[in-house]
């Protein structure tokens, strides 16, 4: 078990690289999840009728900062034990994502390698890349474009995304925002709750049957295309996702060299880099702490990992903290 302090919460986090301690798998061997994409509707229609949530600060490069509502943890945990009050036992035999999904609810700094991979808690450096993207907004503007978050988790860089475009006026242009995490629990449980979060905050939500026609509506109205895929990065099916992208995005993604070439190779494969660079130019943001203390994996492996690959690419430092924890957002260009 190895421990390294990289959340925004508390400093706790776990990574397991042993055979034992699995979690609730902990006797099975691990058969890495494959890509699977998974359908707004269905995961709306599976919404308790109400969510509860509390607001996560981002500080902003422009200056001031902006509060995005998170969907609560206890509230998820909470969806998934009703969802099985019916048959208590089913949950416990339940094979699909139901039971490790309410084991790392309770422990979602405990990282596994592809069992759970982080993705229920919000890590630092999301909040790095959140803040990076509003200080070039003014130059990059993702209306119409399509934008990949690789292992988004609780997706605060494509949230603060949301929040500009739900925040301006409905544009023609056509924007796909496409968000991939290892699980597909992760998904349902954080990632689209705080979707809609971004889009609608009372004080209670309330997923009635108008809100979940009002949020589609919306969509349409803003052009906003939204997709979402589970699965290890070594399945991701860049075909069935349309193809490649103009803005990819990933933070606290690197801390493992094992998945450091599955990553660099869906990034590079993302950003085309072989297309005419007018028409499918693209930026590729990877947002980390420098050292993964205990894992291995870090800014210095990836970049090299990078750099290796075939066709590989170079990496620029776009901002960097280097007081404390050293984190970066770094920006990488594909031969
Ligand atoms: C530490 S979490 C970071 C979550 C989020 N980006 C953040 O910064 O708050 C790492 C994320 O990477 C993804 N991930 C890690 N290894 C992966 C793999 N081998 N295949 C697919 N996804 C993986 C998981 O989906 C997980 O959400």
């Amino acid at each position: 078990m190895f421990r390294f302090n990289f959340d925004v919460e508390d400093d706790t986090t776990n990574v397991d690289h042993t055979t034992q301690n699995k979690g609730p798998d902990s006797m099975q061997a691990v058969v890495p999840d494959t890509f699977t994409e998974l359908f707004l509707v269905d995961v709306l229609n599976s919404l308790p009728s109400k969510i509860s949530y509390s607001p996560i600060t981002i500080p902003l490069a422009s200056g001031g900062e902006l509060s995005l509502p998170r969907r609560d943890l206890f509230d998820a945990r909470f969806q998934l034990i009703s969802q099985h009050a019916d048959d208590p036992d089913a949950l416990e035999q339940s094979s699909i994502s139901a039971r490790p999904a309410l084991h790392f609810l309770d422990a979602p700094s405990d990282l596994v390698p592809l069992v759970y991979e982080g993705g229920l808690k919000t890590w630092e450096c999301s909040l790095d890349l959140a803040s990076y993207l509003d200080g070039i907004s003014s130059q990059f503007d993702v209306s119409g474009k399509r934008v990949l978050e690789i292992g988004c988790g609780t997706s605060i860089p494509s949230l603060y995304i949301l929040h500009r475009i739900f925040s301006s006026s409905p544009s023609q242009n056509q924007t796909h925002i496409h968000l991939q995490d290892y699980n597909a629990s992760v998904l349902e449980l954080v990632t689209i709750p705080n979707i809609i979060l971004t889009w609608y905050s009372p004080l209670e939500l309330n997923i009635s049957e108008g809100l979940k026609d009002a949020f589609h509506q919306s969509l349409m109205t803003y052009g906003l295309h939204l997709r979402f895929f589970s699965g290890s990065w070594d399945t991701f099916d860049l075909r069935t996702s349309g193809g490649s992208y103009n803005l990819v995005l990933t933070s606290e993604t690197i801390y493992r060299m094992e998945s450091l070439p599955s990553l660099a190779t869906i990034m590079r494969g993302a950003c085309n880099a072989e297309g005419p660079k007018d028409v499918y130019d693209y930026l590729c943001l990877v947002a980390a702490k420098v050292l993964y203390f205990g894992v291995g994996g870090g800014v210095e492996e990836f970049v090299r990992c990078v750099r290796d690959l075939d066709k590989g690419g170079t990496v620029d430092t776009v901002w960097e903290k280097t007081q404390g924890v050293e984190r970066r957002v770094i920006s990488v260009r594909w031969n």
